[in-house]
């Protein structure tokens, strides 16, 4: 399912990638239901074309969280690309940069925040796994904001890293300096590695006021990923977020949560233009896009075929995999009668029958 370069570059990172890697990359939480489920779950949606609508000039534009994008397919924050490409973080910035893509950078990126926003051409976003120490998210957001980050993205859903099968322990035994790259220079003088490493896991005792702080920390925009109730959703635009980002972690995290394409019409709809609203999970061609920007998502994020693409072809194989998408999503938007993102409306989806 999906598109076919998507599927070649995952192809070639099955073969490139060390088997540990390739697990850590692709694994889900628990069983794998909401992994599983996630990608099928935007092909279960059926359109609703318009016919004779002068389609010949399709534009992508759009503004997300009041950034203006080219168009609104970007690229998920997730850890350690330099296990997939020597240049890591630097390389995706690079492709993003070339393809046009926002780039959403994790806290648990494996090059310094700075070195990649010195590659990045585009907008770029932060995103925040507040710490156990309040002092080193702290830190590292200011240095955030300095190096020019747009927004920050605070991740909800994983107060604690969920049990993966396929990976022993909550996630890959990645190299200290690969974990510490943004952190090392906040260490206390004489701080064991293993007491810094403590220091820097989740803090799971985070509430609704963070986002509060971390606005005011930084100075950004805070949205807050992971979202998938609307009540949820109206809690943490109260709380002072700028938006959300519907989302299962890529099903990693809770199993069995539901999968982001069925939990995206309820938090637009409560969201109501109040925010941004951004998904991701399973989104793998032009059309997934579609459906999600008519279930009311501004943009969305691709997780897993962005390391397949960096692995198997770095920034080029980056910007290709985004292209891709980029234009499959301008063909079908022509097909379905829409030549501009704000024609494409819940009226062009059939939702799937629920079942029983
Ligand atoms: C290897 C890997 C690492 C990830 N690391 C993070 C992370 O550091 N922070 C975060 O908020 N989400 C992280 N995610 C979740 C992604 O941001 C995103 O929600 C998910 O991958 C989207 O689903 P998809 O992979 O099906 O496109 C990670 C996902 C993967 C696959």
């Amino acid at each position: 399912m999906g598109l076919q370069l998507l599927e070649d570059q995952a192809e070639s990172a099955r073969a490139l990638l060390a088997p540990e890697v390739l697990s850590y990359y692709d694994a889900g939480a628990g069983d794998e239901v909401t992994r599983v489920e996630s990608e099928p779950a935007w092909a279960g949606f059926r359109l609703r074309p318009r016919v004779l609508r002068d389609v010949e000039t399709v534009s992508t534009a759009t503004t997300a969280a009041g950034v203006a994008l080219a168009h609104p397919v970007g690229v998920a924050p997730m850890a350690f690309h330099a296990l997939a490409d020597r240049d890591g973080e630097v390389a995706t910035a690079q492709g993003a940069g070339r393809s046009g893509a926002l780039l959403v950078l994790s806290t648990r990126s494996s090059r310094s925040l700075e070195d990649v926003a010195a590659a990045a051409s585009g907008p770029w976003w932060f995103q925040v796994y507040v710490m156990k120490d309040r002092r080193l998210t702290e830190s590292l957001v200011r240095r955030a904001a300095a190096a020019g980050a747009g927004a920050l993205v605070l991740t909800g859903d994983t107060p604690y890293v969920g049990l993966k099968r396929r990976v022993s322990g909550t996630r890959l035994a990645v190299p200290d300096d690969h974990f510490l790259v943004n952190l090392a220079a906040h260490a206390v003088p004489g701080q064991s590695i293993t007491a810094q490493r403590a220091a820097a896991e989740q803090d799971p005792a985070v509430d609704l006021s963070t986002i509060r702080w971390l606005a005011e920390v930084s100075g950004l925009p805070v949205l807050v990923k992971g979202v998938l109730r609307g009540d949820d959703a109206v809690a943490c635009l109260e709380a002072g977020a700028s938006g959300v980002v519907v989302s299962n972690h890529g099903g990693r995290q809770l199993d069995r949560a539901l999968p982001s394409a069925l939990a995206l019409a309820e938090v637009a709809g409560a969201v109501a233009g109040r925010g941004a609203v951004l998904v991701d999970g399973g989104l793998r061609s032009g059309t997934d896009v579609l459906v999600a920007l008519a279930l009311g998502a501004d943009a969305v994020l691709l997780g897993r075929p962005v390391l397949w693409a960096l692995a198997s072809g770095g920034a080029d194989g980056v910007a290709a995999c985004v292209g891709a998408v980029r234009s499959h999503l301008e063909h079908v938007m022509a097909l379905a009668g829409a030549c501009r993102l704000d024609q494409l409306g819940p009226d062009l989806v059939v939702a799937p029958r629920a079942p029983g």
